[in-house]
This record gives structure tokens, C-alpha cells and sequence, in this order.
């Protein structure tokens, strides 16, 4: 019946699969960038909070299905959702398993790419001697497409597909083979080169190789609670939303790995193991380089101010200045490290991305692997293509806000209905436990039950009306004026169309109309691909009942 065999080498195997899935660009680059956003201090506390009442039931939610979905022989979110559900809406809820991770990994493996490519100048002694400007333009020429860094024009596209290539083949190789193997040597060697610069982090003090200030500035800065800001829901929601994205939760990845678990084997401890390994690598490695080494060199003030420009900056544009200050030899280690460690936490991930596609192929169409694999890396260089081509135009952002943030909350927020009070919790409960290794604490049926999806509903409420600025107590006392980045302002494009108008210079108000017109383009792409994926999970749906399997 099934074309679809794989399964997991071994249990270490899994865990670190699973952590390699979770730990990504997100906990390096995306974690540190909203915790200086969000004021620093005041950003940790609503962030464990969210990891308790919502990352970690929805690890369990996740698991438990995809592993309840493998034992009918389904791999990918919409028939596992099926399975659970009576509804034949559901399966089209699950549509969204399927398309964020093509659609994150359309942008995710290009900053992936950006990272191999870093890692080559480094081990080269590209940004040796540069000043800071320096260092900063040889980025900014890197992603203008057609420019050349050293000699090597359309490098973005080269590494890019190089990047993309590399993650086909591995997937082709299949879990045990492939994405396990991978996993088993990167994540250690990302533990280590993580250990390594966090020492360098704990340890930089001012006047020593340049630096202004010790490290201890930055990790007060990060690590000192802001109790004013705790009833912030803007810090709030923003809490969430990364909680959501380095867990990889509301993506369907975990399903899909969950459910080549064999269904007497733990899920419980499993599930913990890597969540908790998620956060090891994100709250003590991930908040330990970036933000004390640049604060160390260049300032609160100013680190500030970088991050407000763009979050990615930082990591690409003045790291790698930082390090050359270290000397040529421990710059280049350094530098090697760092985005030898971006690399191999992209890739683990992106290999993730892959596999609910696959999968779904392989259980309805029964494809070969090795033809999923190839066709995941097609899609993925067809809708990749625009947000390296365009990145100026802000594609890469589009991508990175519907699919890698709205729709996370969407579809959390379904699949948490869907176990807790459709398939019920009762039921939900039996699966959670069974086979367990540890004993999960009771207060996670309530919490799973009303907690999680009350959450849930009020994060997605949030962000769709945020007010402006948000102030909450003014939007409550009757003058609701919505921020620009509410959702609904976001589709209406408000903020473009209000710098449209505002705008005097020729070359500013064609920048924007261009910007415009990509933006709605990008948009039009990705709902495309959900109505393309929609109509296969219909064809599948026709496919199974000639067949007799529903
Ligand atoms: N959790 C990863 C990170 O922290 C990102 C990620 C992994 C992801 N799998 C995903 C994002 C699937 C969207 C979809 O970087
Ligand atoms: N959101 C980050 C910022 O504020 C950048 C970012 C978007 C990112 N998506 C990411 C970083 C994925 C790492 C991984 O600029």
C-alpha cells in the first residue's frame, strides 16, 4: 500500500534529529535580535513562560499525533489531521504542514547559503584588513545580485544552489541514511563550536583586542528582569512567536518525524529531550555570543540601533570585523565556528523542511524518495529564487511573515482544537503517556485543555488588531487605531502606501512602487502554492476512496 518504509536508526539518533530540527538560524541570529528588541531583560520572563504553557504542550500535541498518524501509515499533516478528525475540512487545515516548510525553506536555506559562503571567506581571509565599512559593504554586495565580492559574480545564486543541491542529496539518503547521519555529526560539532565562542563571549574585557566594554554589559543588559515591560503584550506576542519558531512548532515537521516513531515507543521524554536541548543551545549558547561580543565592542546604544536596522546585519556585518580584532589566526577559527555553527543548525533544519512533502508524496503518490527529494529541491529553487533575486524588495521578509510567523499561530492554534476538543482530551491524554518514559505532570491535561488554546487565541487576536504603538490601555479605552504591524495592516499594506504618499524623491517613490508590486507578487506566489498543494491533497483524497482506503 504505502511506498513509504523509512524509519529511525536509533533513539539517540532521533532525539538529535529532532533537536537538530528545532535548533536553527533561529536560535543564533532571530532569538538575540528580538531580546534586544523587546528591551532585553524584559523580554525572558514571558519568553519561559511561553516555552511552559505553550512550547511544550504543543511538543507533546505535535509528537503525539504524528506518531497516532504513522501507525495508519501517515507521514504528512493533512491525513494525520484526517485521521484525527471527522470533519473533511480538517485535511485542508493540514495543507499548512506541508506548504511553511516549503515556503520557510524557500528563504531559510538562502540565509543558509549566505552562511557556507561565510565560512569559505573566513577559512580565505576575505575580511581580513577591511574596516568596518568594509566588512559591512562586502554584505551588502554580496546580496545585490550581479556584483561581485572576489571575482565571482552571482555568488548568492552559486552558493545558493550549492546550498540547495547539498540539502537535496541528504534527503535523497533518507532519514536513517541521511538527515540522521547529519545530525549526529553536526549537532555535537555545534555544541562544541557553540562552547567555544560562548567562552570567548563570557570572557571579552574592555581594552583588551578593541573591546570598549566587558562582557558583563551585555549579559546585564540581557539577563537583569525589566519587571515595567512584563505586561507588555507587544513582548508578549513577541515571546511567542519565537518560542513558536525555534521549536518548530505549528510547522508540521515535527509530525512528520513523529510519525515514523514505532507506536509503542516514547514521545513523552523523547519530546522533552529535544525540546529542552532547544533551549540549552538558544537561552545559554545562543544568548551568549552575539549580543555580549557586540556589545562588548561597539555599545548598547549602538547594538541597539544596528538591530533596528535589520536583525541579520549583525551576524554577517560586524561579527565578522569583531573577530578579525582576535588576530588573523583566532579571527579566521572564530569566524569558521561561527558560521561553521550557523551551518550545520541551517541545514538540520532546513534537511526537516524537506521531509513532510516528501513524505506526503511517497504515502499518496508513491513516489520514490529519491524523485521526492528532487522535487522538493525544484520547488524549492522556483519560489527560493525570488527572495535571493529580490531580496532588496523585501520578498525575503514576505516569506518570512506569513509563513514563518503568521501561519505557525494559525495552525497551532487548529491542531490544539483539534486534539484537546475534537479528537478530546481523554484521548489525547492516552497518547501522550503511552509508552511513556517519564510521567507527565497532570497539570498538563488542563493546561493543554484551556490554557495552551486560550493562549494561542489571544496571541493570533494581538497581532491581527495590535494597536498602534502598542498601547493597549488607549485601544481598550475606546481609541483603537491599528499599528502597521497589526496583520490586517500588514495586508493592506498600510505602511508602503503611507511612505508612497509621503515620498518626494523620483528614485524613492520608484523603489517603493516596486517594492509594492513585490510584495503583492510574493504574496500571490505563496497562496498559489497552498491552492497547489490543496488540490493534491484533494486528488489524494479522490485517489484513496477509488481505491477503497477511506
Ligand atoms: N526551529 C528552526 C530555527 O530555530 C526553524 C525551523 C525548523 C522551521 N523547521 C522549520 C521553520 C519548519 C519553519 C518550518 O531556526
Ligand atoms: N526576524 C529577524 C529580524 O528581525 C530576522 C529573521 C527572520 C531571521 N527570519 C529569520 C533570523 C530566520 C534567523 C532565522 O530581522
Amino acid at each position: 500500500m504505502s511506498a513509504n518504509k523509512e524509519s529511525w536508526g536509533s533513539r539517540v539518533g532521533l532525539i538529535l534529529a529532532m533537536a537538530g530540527n528545532a535548533v536553527g538560524l533561529g536560535n543564533f541570529l532571530r532569538f538575540p535580535v528580538q531580546a534586544v528588541q523587546n528591551g532585553g531583560g524584559a523580554f525572558i520572563i514571558p519568553y519561559l513562560v511561553c516555552f511552559l504553557v505553550m512550547g511544550i504542550p504543543l511538543l507533546w500535541i505535535e509528537w503525539s499525533m504524528g506518531r497516532f498518524g504513522g501507525r495508519y501509515g501517515n507521514h504528512s499533516t493533512p491525513y494525520i489531521v484526517d485521521t484525527m478528525g471527522k470533519h473533511r475540512l480538517w485535511k485542508y487545515i493540514g495543507v499548512f504542514g506541508i506548504w511553511t516548510n516549503i515556503a520557510v525553506a524557500s528563504y531559510y536555506c538562502y540565509i543558509e547559503s549566505w552562511t557556507l559562503s561565510y565560512v569559505f571567506h573566513s577559512i580565505m581571509g576575505t575580511f581580513n584588513g577591511l574596516d568596518q565599512n568594509g566588512v559591512a559593504t562586502f554584505f551588502d554586495t554580496y546580496v545585490s545580485i550581479g556584483e561581485s565580492t572576489m571575482g565571482i559574480p552571482y555568488e548568492a545564486v552559486f552558493f545558493y544552489i550549492l546550498c540547495l543541491l547539498l540539502n537535496t542529496w541528504i534527503l535523497s539518503k533518507g532519514l536513517s541514511g541521511g538527515v540522521e547521519r547529519v545530525a549526529k555529526v553536526g549537532m555535537p560539532l555545534l555544541i562544541l563550536f557553540g562552547m567555544f565562542l560562548a567562552y570567548k563571549g563570557f570572557t571579552i574585557k574592555a581594552g583588551e583586542a578593541g573591546a570598549a566594554f566587558d562582557s558583563a554589559v551585555g549579559l546585564n543588559f540581557l539577563w537583569t528582569p525589566d519587571y515595567s515591560q512584563l505586561w507588555s503584550p507587544t513582548v508578549w506576542l513577541a515571546a511567542a512567536g519565537q518560542i513558536f519558531f525555534t521549536l518548530s512548532v505549528g510547522m508540521g515537521t515535527i509530525h512528520c518525524y513523529a510519525s515514523y516513531v514505532r507506536s509503542k515507543d516514547d514521545i513523552a521524554l523523547n519530546a522533552m529531550s529535544a525540546g529542552w536541548m532547544n533551549e540549552f543551545v538558544e537561552v545559554v549558547l545562543g544568548a551568549s555570543i552575539l549580543i555580549p561580543i557586540s556589545i562588548g565592542y561597539l555599545g548598547i546604544d549602538r547594538v541597539t540601533e544596528l538591530v533596528q536596522q535589520g536583525g541579520l546585519g549583525l551576524a554577517f556585518k560586524t561579527l565578522p570585523y569583531l573577530f578579525a580584532q582576535w588576530g588573523e589566526v583566532l579571527g579566521a577559527i572564530a569566524g569558521v565556528m561561527w558560521f561553521g555553527l550557523l551551518f550545520f543548525a541551517g541545514i538540520t533544519s532546513s534537511l526537516a523542511m524537506g521531509t513532510p512533502w516528501m513524505g506526503f508524496l511517497q504515502d499518496e503518490f508513491q513516489w520514490k524518495r529519491k524523485s521526492a527529494a528532487w522535487s522538493f529541491g525544484l520547488i524549492v529553487l522556483v519560489l527560493g529564487m525570488p527572495t535571493v533575486l529580490f531580496f532588496h524588495y523585501g520578498v525575503f521578509d514576505e516569506y518570512d511573515y506569513w509563513a514563518g510567523t503568521v501561519s505557525l499561530v494559525v495552525f497551532a492554534l487548529a491542531e490544539t482544537i483539534l486534539f484537546a476538543w475534537v479528537f478530546g482530551m481523554g484521548r489525547g491524554w492516552r497518547e501522550i503517556t503511552a509508552g511513556a518514559d517519564i510521567k507527565v505532570p497532570g497539570i498538563y491535561k488542563f493546561i493543554i485543555k484551556f490554557v495552551t488554546p486560550l493562549l494561542l487565541l489571544w496571541v493570533f487576536i494581538g497581532s491581527l488588531v495590535t494597536p498602534k504603538g502598542g498601547d493597549w490601555a488607549k485601544a481598550f479605552a475606546g481609541d483603537w487605531v491599528l499599528d502597521d504591524s497589526s496583520i490586517i495592516n500588514k495586508i493592506k499594506n498600510t505602511s508602503l502606501k503611507r511612505q508612497l504618499a509621503e515620498a518626494t524623491d523620483p528614485a524613492m517613490i520608484e523603489h517603493l512602487q516596486e517594492t509594492l508590486f513585490f510584495v503583492n507578487a510574493s504574496r500571490i506566489l505563496l497562496v498559489a502554492v497552498f491552492l497547489g498543494i490543496a488540490g493534491l491533497v484533494y486528488i489524494a483524497y479522490k485517489k484513496r476512496v477509488r481505491e477503497g482506503r477511506i
